[in-house]
Protein backbone atom coordinates (compact mmCIF):
# COMPACT_ATOMS: atom_id res chain seq x y z
CA UNK A 1 0.00 0.00 0.00
CA UNK A 2 1.05 3.57 -0.63
CA UNK A 3 0.40 6.64 1.59
CA UNK A 4 0.23 9.73 -0.58
CA UNK A 5 -2.95 11.00 -0.72
CA UNK A 6 -5.15 11.82 -3.18
CA UNK A 7 -3.11 10.98 -6.22
CA UNK A 8 -4.91 9.03 -8.39
CA UNK A 9 -9.01 8.37 -10.29
CA UNK A 10 -10.51 5.24 -10.41
CA UNK A 11 -13.87 3.99 -11.11
CA UNK A 12 -16.21 2.64 -8.25
CA UNK A 13 -19.10 0.77 -8.18
CA UNK A 14 -20.72 3.44 -6.95
CA UNK A 15 -20.18 6.54 -9.18
CA UNK A 16 -18.49 7.24 -12.19
CA UNK A 17 -15.25 8.20 -11.20
CA UNK A 18 -13.84 9.00 -7.93
CA UNK A 19 -10.40 10.05 -5.60
CA UNK A 20 -8.90 7.30 -4.49
CA UNK A 21 -7.07 8.06 -1.52
CA UNK A 22 -3.92 5.75 -0.47
CA UNK A 23 -3.64 4.84 2.43
CA UNK A 24 -1.50 3.46 5.37
CA UNK A 25 -3.40 0.72 6.80
CA UNK A 26 -1.86 -0.66 9.91
CA UNK A 27 -5.15 -2.20 11.56
CA UNK A 28 -4.93 -5.47 11.21
CA UNK A 29 -6.09 -6.89 13.73
CA UNK A 30 -10.13 -5.24 12.64
CA UNK A 31 -9.86 -6.90 9.47
CA UNK A 32 -7.27 -8.09 6.83
CA UNK A 33 -7.33 -6.92 3.19
CA UNK A 34 -8.49 -9.86 0.75
CA UNK A 35 -5.83 -11.76 -0.86
CA UNK A 36 -6.42 -11.09 -4.46
CA UNK A 37 -5.86 -15.28 -4.79
CA UNK A 38 -8.81 -15.70 -2.90
CA UNK A 39 -10.77 -13.50 -4.51
CA UNK A 40 -10.10 -15.72 -7.71
CA UNK A 41 -10.68 -18.84 -6.19
CA UNK A 42 -14.19 -17.30 -4.68
CA UNK A 43 -15.19 -15.59 -7.68
CA UNK A 44 -16.51 -18.76 -9.93
CA UNK A 45 -19.02 -19.25 -7.00
CA UNK A 46 -20.78 -15.71 -7.50
CA UNK A 47 -21.24 -16.59 -11.34
CA UNK A 48 -21.22 -19.91 -12.81
CA UNK A 49 -21.67 -21.66 -9.76
CA UNK A 50 -24.61 -20.18 -8.26
CA UNK A 51 -26.28 -23.25 -7.48
CA UNK A 52 -28.38 -24.08 -3.75
CA UNK A 53 -26.21 -26.77 -2.24
CA UNK A 54 -29.29 -28.08 -0.79
CA UNK A 55 -30.17 -28.96 -5.12
CA UNK A 56 -29.77 -32.44 -6.03
CA UNK A 57 -29.47 -31.57 -9.89
CA UNK A 58 -25.93 -30.80 -11.04
CA UNK A 59 -25.79 -27.06 -9.99
CA UNK A 60 -26.50 -28.14 -6.32
CA UNK A 61 -24.36 -30.91 -6.72
CA UNK A 62 -20.97 -28.82 -7.42
CA UNK A 63 -21.60 -25.85 -5.11
CA UNK A 64 -22.34 -28.91 -2.42
CA UNK A 65 -18.85 -30.09 -3.73
CA UNK A 66 -16.82 -26.85 -3.06
CA UNK A 67 -18.25 -26.42 0.51
CA UNK A 68 -17.51 -29.86 1.62
CA UNK A 69 -13.91 -29.67 -0.02
CA UNK A 70 -13.55 -26.65 2.03
CA UNK A 71 -14.40 -28.44 5.08
CA UNK A 72 -12.15 -31.10 4.57
CA UNK A 73 -9.00 -28.44 3.53
CA UNK A 74 -9.73 -26.18 6.83
CA UNK A 75 -10.20 -29.74 9.25
CA UNK A 76 -6.94 -31.14 7.63
CA UNK A 77 -4.82 -28.12 8.33
CA UNK A 78 -6.12 -27.68 11.91
CA UNK A 79 -5.97 -31.28 12.80
CA UNK A 80 -9.29 -31.91 13.24
CA UNK A 81 -11.90 -34.32 11.22
CA UNK A 82 -14.31 -32.70 9.07
CA UNK A 83 -17.22 -33.50 10.90
CA UNK A 84 -15.72 -30.92 13.51
CA UNK A 85 -15.77 -27.87 11.46
CA UNK A 86 -19.09 -26.17 11.26
CA UNK A 87 -19.35 -22.69 9.08
CA UNK A 88 -20.73 -19.93 10.85
CA UNK A 89 -20.81 -16.00 10.07
CA UNK A 90 -17.69 -15.49 12.07
CA UNK A 91 -16.12 -14.96 15.39
CA UNK A 92 -19.08 -13.27 16.72
CA UNK A 93 -21.16 -16.58 16.31
CA UNK A 94 -19.44 -19.00 17.25
CA UNK A 95 -18.38 -17.62 20.47
CA UNK A 96 -21.93 -17.01 20.97
CA UNK A 97 -23.27 -20.81 20.18
CA UNK A 98 -19.51 -22.59 22.19
CA UNK A 99 -21.12 -20.32 25.47
CA UNK A 100 -24.69 -21.60 24.87
CA UNK A 101 -24.26 -24.96 23.78
CA UNK A 102 -21.96 -25.50 27.43
CA UNK A 103 -25.03 -24.13 29.02
CA UNK A 104 -28.10 -25.35 27.40
CA UNK A 105 -26.23 -29.26 26.66
CA UNK A 106 -23.42 -29.70 28.02
CA UNK A 107 -24.75 -29.24 31.73
CA UNK A 108 -22.30 -26.21 32.08
CA UNK A 109 -23.40 -24.09 35.41
CA UNK A 110 -20.20 -21.94 35.88
CA UNK A 111 -18.00 -19.85 33.64
CA UNK A 112 -14.49 -19.10 34.69
CA UNK A 113 -13.11 -16.59 32.26
CA UNK A 114 -10.83 -13.25 31.72
CA UNK A 115 -12.11 -9.38 31.94
CA UNK A 116 -10.20 -9.21 28.69
CA UNK A 117 -11.68 -11.38 26.59
CA UNK A 118 -13.89 -9.89 23.19
CA UNK A 119 -17.32 -8.35 24.04
CA UNK A 120 -18.11 -10.98 22.02
CA UNK A 121 -17.40 -13.61 24.73
CA UNK A 122 -17.61 -11.25 27.52
CA UNK A 123 -21.10 -9.72 26.95
CA UNK A 124 -22.30 -13.50 25.99
CA UNK A 125 -21.27 -14.44 29.58
CA UNK A 126 -22.72 -11.61 31.06
CA UNK A 127 -26.03 -12.23 29.30
CA UNK A 128 -26.28 -15.55 30.72
CA UNK A 129 -25.25 -14.69 34.54
CA UNK A 130 -27.81 -12.23 34.27
CA UNK A 131 -30.73 -14.09 32.81
CA UNK A 132 -29.96 -17.55 33.52
CA UNK A 133 -27.82 -16.97 36.58
CA UNK A 134 -25.21 -18.68 35.52
CA UNK A 135 -21.80 -18.23 37.75
CA UNK A 136 -19.23 -16.36 36.06
CA UNK A 137 -15.87 -16.21 38.09
CA UNK A 138 -12.81 -14.38 36.21
CA UNK A 139 -9.39 -15.58 36.47
CA UNK A 140 -6.57 -12.86 38.04
CA UNK A 141 -4.12 -11.43 35.61
CA UNK A 142 -0.57 -10.67 35.57
CA UNK A 143 0.55 -6.70 34.92
CA UNK A 144 0.75 -7.75 31.46
CA UNK A 145 -2.40 -9.78 30.95
CA UNK A 146 -0.98 -13.19 30.92
CA UNK A 147 -3.23 -15.87 32.28
CA UNK A 148 -2.11 -16.63 36.51
CA UNK A 149 -2.10 -20.58 35.88
CA UNK A 150 -2.25 -21.09 39.51
CA UNK A 151 -5.60 -18.67 39.56
CA UNK A 152 -7.30 -20.59 37.22
CA UNK A 153 -5.70 -24.09 38.93
CA UNK A 154 -7.46 -22.93 42.27
CA UNK A 155 -10.76 -21.92 40.68
CA UNK A 156 -11.16 -24.95 39.16
CA UNK A 157 -10.26 -27.08 42.29
CA UNK A 158 -12.53 -24.87 43.90
CA UNK A 159 -15.85 -25.64 42.07
CA UNK A 160 -18.62 -28.07 42.76
CA UNK A 161 -20.44 -27.28 39.40
CA UNK A 162 -19.52 -27.92 35.96
CA UNK A 163 -17.14 -25.25 34.45
CA UNK A 164 -16.66 -23.82 30.95
CA UNK A 165 -13.23 -22.40 30.43
CA UNK A 166 -13.43 -19.55 28.50
CA UNK A 167 -9.99 -17.62 27.60
CA UNK A 168 -8.92 -16.48 24.22
CA UNK A 169 -5.75 -17.62 22.76
CA UNK A 170 -4.65 -14.25 21.87
CA UNK A 171 -5.79 -10.81 22.95
CA UNK A 172 -6.95 -8.58 19.76
CA UNK A 173 -5.79 -5.42 21.77
CA UNK A 174 -2.70 -6.21 23.21
CA UNK A 175 -1.51 -9.25 21.58
CA UNK A 176 -0.80 -11.59 24.72
CA UNK A 177 -0.95 -14.98 23.91
CA UNK A 178 -2.32 -17.80 25.55
CA UNK A 179 -0.91 -21.61 27.22
CA UNK A 180 -3.39 -23.41 25.43
CA UNK A 181 -1.96 -26.62 25.47
CA UNK A 182 -1.58 -26.16 29.22
CA UNK A 183 -5.18 -24.68 30.18
CA UNK A 184 -6.62 -27.67 27.75
CA UNK A 185 -4.40 -30.30 30.28
CA UNK A 186 -6.38 -27.96 33.25
CA UNK A 187 -9.31 -28.32 32.07
CA UNK A 188 -8.65 -32.33 31.20
CA UNK A 189 -7.49 -32.49 34.63
CA UNK A 190 -11.02 -30.85 36.39
CA UNK A 191 -13.32 -32.52 34.10
CA UNK A 192 -14.41 -28.63 32.48
CA UNK A 193 -15.55 -27.76 29.06
CA UNK A 194 -13.07 -25.57 26.99
CA UNK A 195 -13.13 -23.08 24.08
CA UNK A 196 -10.87 -20.59 23.21
CA UNK A 197 -11.93 -17.80 20.62
CA UNK A 198 -8.47 -18.25 18.43
CA UNK A 199 -9.89 -15.34 16.21
CA UNK A 200 -6.41 -13.90 16.47
CA UNK A 201 -4.47 -16.83 15.66
CA UNK A 202 -5.70 -19.09 13.18
CA UNK A 203 -4.40 -18.20 9.91
CA UNK A 204 -1.80 -16.71 11.58
CA UNK A 205 -0.03 -19.63 13.83
CA UNK A 206 0.17 -23.43 13.36
CA UNK A 207 -2.21 -25.00 15.45
CA UNK A 208 -2.97 -28.70 15.63
CA UNK A 209 -6.41 -29.40 17.65
CA UNK A 210 -5.49 -33.29 17.58
CA UNK A 211 -3.33 -32.55 20.11
CA UNK A 212 -4.55 -29.78 22.62
CA UNK A 213 -7.55 -30.98 24.88
CA UNK A 214 -10.64 -28.40 23.85
CA UNK A 215 -14.08 -29.01 22.87
CA UNK A 216 -14.63 -25.66 20.95
CA UNK A 217 -12.80 -23.09 19.16
CA UNK A 218 -13.99 -20.00 16.95
CA UNK A 219 -12.22 -18.21 14.01
CA UNK A 220 -12.85 -15.91 11.28
CA UNK A 221 -11.61 -15.62 7.76
CA UNK A 222 -11.21 -11.45 7.85
CA UNK A 223 -8.40 -12.01 10.30
CA UNK A 224 -6.01 -13.93 7.88
CA UNK A 225 -6.95 -11.97 4.29
CA UNK A 226 -10.07 -13.75 3.74
CA UNK A 227 -13.66 -12.84 3.12
CA UNK A 228 -16.12 -11.12 5.60
CA UNK A 229 -18.96 -12.67 7.29
CA UNK A 230 -17.34 -16.61 7.51
CA UNK A 231 -15.90 -18.10 10.46
CA UNK A 232 -15.72 -21.54 11.63
CA UNK A 233 -16.53 -23.58 15.53
CA UNK A 234 -14.35 -26.40 15.95
CA UNK A 235 -16.93 -28.99 18.21
CA UNK A 236 -15.11 -32.11 19.50
CA UNK A 237 -16.32 -35.12 18.72
CA UNK A 238 -16.67 -36.14 21.81
CA UNK A 239 -19.33 -33.86 22.60
CA UNK A 240 -22.87 -33.97 21.65
CA UNK A 241 -24.53 -30.37 21.22
CA UNK A 242 -27.80 -29.14 19.38
CA UNK A 243 -28.93 -27.45 16.57
CA UNK A 244 -27.50 -23.53 16.82
CA UNK A 245 -30.05 -22.39 14.48
CA UNK A 246 -33.17 -24.23 13.04
CA UNK A 247 -35.23 -24.35 9.83
CA UNK A 248 -33.03 -26.34 7.47
CA UNK A 249 -30.76 -29.36 7.30
CA UNK A 250 -27.65 -27.31 6.74
CA UNK A 251 -24.47 -28.12 8.35
CA UNK A 252 -25.52 -31.36 9.21
CA UNK A 253 -28.31 -30.30 10.87
CA UNK A 254 -26.72 -28.09 13.19
CA UNK A 255 -26.89 -24.27 11.42
CA UNK A 256 -29.80 -24.34 9.21
CA UNK A 257 -29.82 -21.53 6.09
CA UNK A 258 -28.12 -21.41 2.42
CA UNK A 259 -25.10 -21.65 2.90
CA UNK A 260 -22.06 -19.00 2.31
CA UNK A 261 -20.66 -20.86 -0.35
CA UNK A 262 -18.08 -18.30 -1.97
CA UNK A 263 -17.50 -17.09 1.71
CA UNK A 264 -16.94 -21.11 2.58
CA UNK A 265 -14.28 -20.65 -0.80
CA UNK A 266 -12.75 -18.47 0.31
CA UNK A 267 -12.16 -19.59 4.06
CA UNK A 268 -10.36 -22.35 2.79
CA UNK A 269 -8.31 -20.76 0.46
CA UNK A 270 -7.40 -18.29 3.01
CA UNK A 271 -6.34 -20.12 5.57
CA UNK A 272 -4.60 -22.49 2.51
CA UNK A 273 -2.55 -19.64 1.38
CA UNK A 274 -1.34 -18.41 5.39
CA UNK A 275 -0.53 -22.24 6.04
CA UNK A 276 1.65 -22.36 3.13
CA UNK A 277 3.30 -19.52 3.38
CA UNK A 278 3.51 -19.43 7.46
CA UNK A 279 7.37 -19.42 7.87
CA UNK A 280 8.12 -17.29 5.33
CA UNK A 281 5.19 -14.27 6.21
CA UNK A 282 5.18 -14.52 10.07
CA UNK A 283 9.13 -13.77 9.78
CA UNK A 284 8.46 -10.91 7.36
CA UNK A 285 5.55 -9.34 10.09
CA UNK A 286 7.95 -9.98 12.84
CA UNK A 287 10.73 -8.00 11.25
CA UNK A 288 8.46 -5.59 9.85
CA UNK A 289 6.99 -5.04 13.94
CA UNK A 290 10.28 -5.09 15.49
CA UNK A 291 11.56 -2.38 12.69
CA UNK A 292 8.63 -0.15 13.79
CA UNK A 293 9.16 -0.48 17.32
CA UNK A 294 12.84 0.17 17.32
CA UNK A 295 12.35 3.41 14.93
CA UNK A 296 9.80 4.64 17.33
CA UNK A 297 11.73 4.46 20.44
CA UNK A 298 14.26 6.28 18.34
CA UNK A 299 12.26 9.12 17.33
CA UNK A 300 9.66 9.58 20.16
CA UNK A 301 10.44 9.62 23.74
CA UNK A 302 8.83 8.51 26.66
CA UNK A 303 7.12 5.64 24.85
CA UNK A 304 5.91 1.99 26.63
CA UNK A 305 4.76 -0.91 24.96
CA UNK A 306 2.15 -3.45 26.11
CA UNK A 307 3.55 -6.23 24.76
CA UNK A 308 4.91 -8.73 26.29
CA UNK A 309 7.73 -11.25 25.95
CA UNK A 310 4.85 -14.18 23.92
CA UNK A 311 2.63 -12.06 22.26
CA UNK A 312 0.98 -11.60 18.82
CA UNK A 313 4.09 -10.92 16.10
CA UNK A 314 1.01 -8.90 14.14
CA UNK A 315 0.12 -6.23 16.88
CA UNK A 316 1.92 -3.77 18.77
CA UNK A 317 0.21 -1.95 21.44
CA UNK A 318 2.00 1.50 22.32
CA UNK A 319 1.42 3.97 25.11
CA UNK A 320 2.04 7.52 23.85
CA UNK A 321 2.82 9.92 27.34
CA UNK A 322 -0.62 11.90 27.82
CA UNK A 323 -0.98 15.49 27.48
CA UNK A 324 -3.60 17.57 26.70
CA UNK A 325 -3.70 17.17 22.72
CA UNK A 326 -2.67 13.46 22.79
CA UNK A 327 -6.42 12.62 23.12
CA UNK A 328 -6.25 13.45 19.38
CA UNK A 329 -3.64 11.77 17.96
CA UNK A 330 -5.43 8.89 16.45
CA UNK A 331 -7.93 11.33 14.69
CA UNK A 332 -5.22 13.33 13.14
CA UNK A 333 -3.49 9.81 12.14
CA UNK A 334 -6.38 9.64 10.45
CA UNK A 335 -6.41 13.11 9.02
CA UNK A 336 -2.90 11.84 7.63
CA UNK A 337 -4.43 8.51 6.21
CA UNK A 338 -3.15 6.68 8.43
CA UNK A 339 -5.46 3.74 9.93
CA UNK A 340 -4.99 2.50 13.14
CA UNK A 341 -7.16 1.87 16.54
CA UNK A 342 -7.30 2.70 20.13
CA UNK A 343 -8.53 -0.79 21.02
CA UNK A 344 -10.97 -3.25 19.10
CA UNK A 345 -12.32 -2.58 16.10
CA UNK A 346 -15.23 -1.03 17.89
CA UNK A 347 -13.28 1.78 19.70
CA UNK A 348 -11.01 3.05 16.25
CA UNK A 349 -11.39 6.58 15.88
CA UNK A 350 -12.95 6.99 19.24
CA UNK A 351 -12.09 7.45 22.73
CA UNK A 352 -14.49 5.37 24.31
CA UNK A 353 -11.93 3.23 26.69
CA UNK A 354 -10.70 -0.38 26.08
CA UNK A 355 -11.87 -2.87 28.93
CA UNK A 356 -8.95 -4.52 28.38
CA UNK A 357 -6.66 -1.53 29.48
CA UNK A 358 -9.16 -0.82 31.74
CA UNK A 359 -8.69 -4.29 33.28
CA UNK A 360 -5.04 -3.75 33.17
CA UNK A 361 -5.27 -0.22 35.11
CA UNK A 362 -3.55 0.96 32.11
CA UNK A 363 -5.69 3.47 30.59
CA UNK A 364 -5.71 6.46 32.71
CA UNK A 365 -1.66 7.40 32.41
CA UNK A 366 -0.99 6.90 28.39
CA UNK A 367 -2.76 6.98 25.32
CA UNK A 368 -2.65 4.08 23.90
CA UNK A 369 -2.58 2.94 19.78
CA UNK A 370 -3.06 -0.58 18.44
CA UNK A 371 -1.04 -0.95 15.31
CA UNK A 372 -1.30 -4.50 13.48
CA UNK A 373 0.72 -5.47 10.49
CA UNK A 374 0.11 -8.12 7.52
CA UNK A 375 2.20 -9.10 4.28
CA UNK A 376 1.14 -6.30 2.75
CA UNK A 377 3.14 -3.78 5.26
CA UNK A 378 6.41 -2.21 4.42
CA UNK A 379 9.01 -0.84 5.85
CA UNK A 380 8.60 2.42 3.94
CA UNK A 381 5.18 1.89 5.38
CA UNK A 382 6.68 2.02 8.65
CA UNK A 383 9.13 4.97 8.17
CA UNK A 384 6.00 7.45 7.17
CA UNK A 385 3.89 6.38 9.93
CA UNK A 386 7.03 6.77 12.88
CA UNK A 387 7.51 10.32 10.94
CA UNK A 388 4.00 11.47 11.22
CA UNK A 389 3.85 10.29 14.52
CA UNK A 390 6.61 12.55 15.58
CA UNK A 391 5.71 15.40 13.85
CA UNK A 392 2.42 15.30 15.56
CA UNK A 393 3.57 14.67 18.99
CA UNK A 394 6.10 17.50 18.59
CA UNK A 395 3.45 20.03 17.75
CA UNK A 396 1.49 18.66 20.74
C1 LIG B 1 -10.55 -11.89 19.42
C2 LIG B 1 -11.77 -11.64 18.60
N1 LIG B 1 -12.88 -12.36 18.84
C3 LIG B 1 -13.99 -12.20 18.12
C4 LIG B 1 -14.06 -11.27 17.11
C5 LIG B 1 -15.33 -11.12 16.33
O1 LIG B 1 -15.21 -11.75 15.09
P1 LIG B 1 -16.21 -11.39 13.88
O2 LIG B 1 -15.96 -9.98 13.53
O3 LIG B 1 -15.84 -12.34 12.79
O4 LIG B 1 -17.59 -11.63 14.37
C6 LIG B 1 -12.93 -10.48 16.82
C7 LIG B 1 -12.92 -9.47 15.75
O5 LIG B 1 -13.31 -8.38 15.83
C8 LIG B 1 -11.75 -10.67 17.60
O6 LIG B 1 -10.65 -9.95 17.38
Amino acid sequence: MNTEAQKSEKHSPHSATVKVIERIYFDNAATTPLDPEVLHAMLPYMSTYFGNPSSIYSYGRETRLAIESARKSVAKILGARPGEIFFTSGGTESNNTAIAASIRDLGCTQIITSPIEHHAVLHTVQHYNTQNGINTNYIKLQEDGQVDYNDLEKQLEASNAKCLVTLMHANNEIGVLLDIERVGELCKKYNAIFHSDCVQTVGHYPIDLSKIHIHFISAASHKFHGPKGVGILYVNDNIKINPFIFGGGQERNMRAGTENVYGIVGFAKALEIATNNFNKESAYIKDLKNYFQQKLQEKIPGLSFNNCADSLYTVLSVNFPKTEKSDFLLMNLDINNICASGGSACSSGADIGSHVLNALNKSKKHVTIRFSFSKYNTKEEANKVVEKLSELIQDM
